[in-house]
């Protein structure tokens, strides 16, 4: 083992470096984040290329059409864009028992159809991998499995087996002989990591790696992870909900608007074509404090509901409680109703929540969290099936949002009659059953709502 040569101090959030430890760091003012780590010589090490450093004309470096594999789960390809691009490094992430393990065993049987998978667990012992196996139905011969937490013993099992691609399940249990911490801390995972991305970069293979999250939802271990890695997923959803949404946050090949929808069932992940209706509950559409917003996510349109509860509360200042809703969005929107509205929320609990665990920061979503308030604080329900569209201004106004008809479409086939729409979106005629109700200003959306109810 290489002596250490010196003790820094790592910012486990944004992975600055100090000489002395801190209760805040520096960098990016987190507290408590400075985590101590030993700095061992590796001279060999400094300078490693992939390629060997040398440079050449773009026009002659030699590329491969085919180095996209597809997995064949049709929504986690939409995610990735067309499938895994060999050479990639994956990130996933999600909280505990959300279906990590599973999806990767899923992802790793489709690929060992026609490619040779390695599936490390440093969590799961062999016989609990055959046992998960055995129940999603994934036995295949080119999946080769090993339950291994040690980082070297890994490395020379990839060299062994040479797969196209390898799946470590999770950075945060392994650990390299040659670096005197115990696995999850800074300086394992940012060197296992690094190892191994090295590695799979020079075989040209694919890998994905699962990482935890720490209670704040983040990708535990360093900040320096999430630039290595090409492309980072997250796994969402709701406890007690069978409905998961993979995102990615970055994806160094495809845009990273489109999310993929699985449901989990017995048989593992079942991917879900057609989800635009599953955030929504019929049976509390009619109540005061629900709204139903048509949001655009990538290429597909879902209804979400969103639903306020406003009381008076039972301490000195309201408080605020914000899930699935942007936090800052939701803030804005409350000053903004306080403001314009004249309705004052300072003494009232506010609590905002998207139904099935659904997230999104998407403006368009504005209007629906303002009448949903106000709905929930005068007990006014909207009555019919309408939906509400529409991004609110600092000053109350109306602000169009992208891709119009198309949210109309969505509305038109679930059964909805009507829309509150932005003023400003409507520039010709709009042809569809859905029912048009123009606004301009929140005032202007507010009476509507009333005038809807008389
Ligand atoms: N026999 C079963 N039938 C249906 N669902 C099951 C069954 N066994 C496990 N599950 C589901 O699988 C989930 C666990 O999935 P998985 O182990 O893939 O999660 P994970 O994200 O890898 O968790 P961890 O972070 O603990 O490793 C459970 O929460 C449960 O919902
Ligand atoms: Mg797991």
């Amino acid at each position: 083992m290489a002596k250490p040569t010196a003790i820094q101090y790592v910012c486990t959030s944004c992975g600055a470096h100090f000489l002395r430890w801190a209760g805040q760091c520096a960098d990016c003012g987190e507290w408590n984040t400075l985590s101590e780590t030993s700095v061992v010589a590796r001279r060999d090490r400094g300078a490693a290329t992939l390629i060997g450093g040398r440079a050449v004309p773009i026009s002659s470096v030699e590329f491969h059409a085919d180095t996209i594999i597809p997995t064949g789960i049709k929504e986690f390809d939409r995610v990735l864009g067309k499938g895994i691009v060999a050479g990639s490094v994956i990130l996933l992430g999600g909280e505990p028992g959300i279906g990590k393990s599973t999806i990767c065993l899923q992802i790793a049987a489709r690929v060992a159809l026609a490619h040779r998978v390695l599936y490390v667990t440093g969590e799961e012992s062999l016989n609990q991998v055959r046992l998960r196996s055995d129940r999603l139905g994934t036995l295949s011969d080119q999946l080769y499995v090993s339950s291994e937490t040690d980082m070297l013993g890994i490395l020379n099992t990839i060299d062994e087996i040479k797969p196209d691609l390898v799946i470590l399940d999770s950075i945060q249990v392994v650990a390299h002989p040659e670096i005197p911490s115990v696995s999850g801390t800074v300086n394992q995972v940012r060197f296992c990591a690094s190892e191994l991305i090295k590695k799979l970069k020079i075989m040209g293979a694919a890998g994905i790696v699962v990482g935890h999250i720490t209670k704040d939802g983040a990708l535990a271990g360093p900040k320096v992870l999430e630039h290595l890695v090409d492309v980072i997923l997250y796994f969402e959803g709701e406890s007690g909900f069978h409905y998961r949404l993979l995102r990615s946050f970055k994806n160094r090949y495809s845009g990273t608007r489109e999310i993929g929808v699985f449901e989990m069932q017995e048989e593992g992940l079942v991917e879900v074509a057609n989800p635009s209706g599953l955030f929504i509950d019929e049976t509390t559409l009619k109540n005061p404090g629900s709204m139903v917003v048509p949001v655009a996510e990538g290429s597909r349109i879902f209804l979400v509901e969103v639903q306020a509860l406003v009381v008076d509360t039972g301490y000195g200042m309201g408080r605020r409680t914000i899930l699935g809703v942007d936090t800052n969005r939701a803030n804005l929107l409350i000053a903004a109703v306080e403001k314009i509205v004249g309705l004052k929320l300072s003494s009232k609990d506010v609590i905002l929540n998207i139904v099935g665990g659904y997230k999104t920061s998407e403006p368009a979503l504005d209007l629906g969290v303002v009448l949903a308030m106000f709905s929930s604080a005068q007990d006014l329900p909207i009555s019919g099936r309408i939906g509400v569209l529409g991004e609110v201004g600092l000053t109350g106004e109306i602000r169009p949002v992208p891709q119009f008809e198309r949210r109309l479409m969505e509305l038109e086939k679930l059964g909805f009659d009507g829309c509150i729409v932005p003023q400003r979106n409507i520039t010709g005629v709009v042809s569809g059953k859905v029912a048009l109700v123009p606004v301009e200003s929140v005032q202007d959306a507010l009476r509507r709502l009333v005038s809807i109810n008389s």
